[in-house]
């Protein structure tokens, strides 16, 4: 296949291009310097000038809690921006998926979000990354939305992407005991984005690595497991107590509904996706 992958510099674009080149697909990696997801026009230019088959948007405006503040910016990559590769995939007719966010669910159920409920995002971030997935669907009803969540890998900033290194230099970390979500190594989201761009369904598809979730807390105690960190750099504190700008969900775990009747498999425990992310053998290839 022939993809064109936005936001070329960010963690999930790194691994899905990785993946995509290592089974041979032709890839064209775009970062914001070079095609920005929120200027209508470059977008269309760019995809009327060459032949995708399948557009894969990595990109987006990711800080949560700038997010509150930055509205406008955040609004730009994450609804506009999703829009505008919708009606460029739209005119060269080809398959287009887009990465949306756990975040647009409340949190108030602490089992697994399926696609039966209703979203209803507390953030400007979880707000404008639905108002993203409503208008992508508005606009090219061959869509495919993938929502996932607590993501993490090679190259990324975050915190779960980093908790490793900061343990390892004998720092404390606050270990948060009352978040609960479904970790998502980046290099399984990839290869499963690929999947789904060949299958080319329009739908909501939940991704995550399988098992029963985790807290923040219930993360890093794997993490210390794994690479033998002394437990005692956990500090226990509650989501509240951060005090951060924007609302988190409580709980945002995801279970999708199509995924195993379509025939795809579940990807690995999320244990085990980690235990392979420490090792850091995918990330050499
Ligand atoms: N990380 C998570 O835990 C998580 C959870 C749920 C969903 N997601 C979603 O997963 C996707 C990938 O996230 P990620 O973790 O890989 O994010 P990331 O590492 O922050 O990468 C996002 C990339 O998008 C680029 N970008 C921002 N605005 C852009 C624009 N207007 N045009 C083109 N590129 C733009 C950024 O470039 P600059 O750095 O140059 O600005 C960055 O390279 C996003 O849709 C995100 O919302 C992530």
């Amino acid at each position: 296949m022939k993809i064109l992958i936005t936001g070329a510099n960010g963690m999930v674009a790194k691994a899905t291009a990785k993946y995509c080149e290592s089974i041979g697909d032709e890839v064209v990696a775009a970062t914001r310097q070079e095609l920005d997801i929120a200027d209508k026009d470059a977008v269309l230019d760019r995809l009327r000038r060459e032949n995708f088959d399948a557009v894969i948007n990595c990109a987006a405006f990711t800080d949560v809690d700038g997010s509150e503040t930055n509205v406008e910016k955040c609004y730009a990559a994450n609804s506009v921006g999703v829009e505008n590769l919708a009606l460029g995939a739209k005119e060269i007719d080809c398959a287009y998926v887009t990465i949306s966010t756990d975040y647009v669910f409340d949190g108030a159920n602490s089992g697994f979000y399926t696609q039966r409920d209703a979203p209803n995002p507390q953030s400007v971030y979880g707000q404008a990354k639905l108002d993203g997935e409503i208008r992508a669907r508005n606009a090219y009803a061959r869509s495919m939305i993938v929502r996932s969540g607590w993501i993490y890998g090679y190259g990324g900033t975050n915190f779960l992407s980093v908790m490793h290194n900061l343990l390892a230099e004998g720092k404390s970390i606050k270990a948060i005991f009352d978040s609960f979500g479904t970790p998502t190594f980046a290099n399984d989201l990839a290869k499963r984005l690929r999947e789904l761009a060949e299958l080319d369904l329009p739908c909501i598809f939940h991704v995550t690595n399988a098992g029963e979730g985790a807290s923040y807390a219930g993360f890093a105690e794997k993490v210390c497991e794994l690479k033998g960190f002394d437990k005692n750099l956990l500090e226990y504190a509650s989501a509240d107590s951060l005090k951060r700008p924007a609302p988190r969900p409580k709980s945002s775990k995801l279970a999708c509904l199509f995924s195993e009747r379509l025939g795809l498999k579940p990807l690995p425990h999320w244990e085990n996706a980690l235990a392979e992310f420490l090792e850091g053998k995918r990330e050499r290839g």
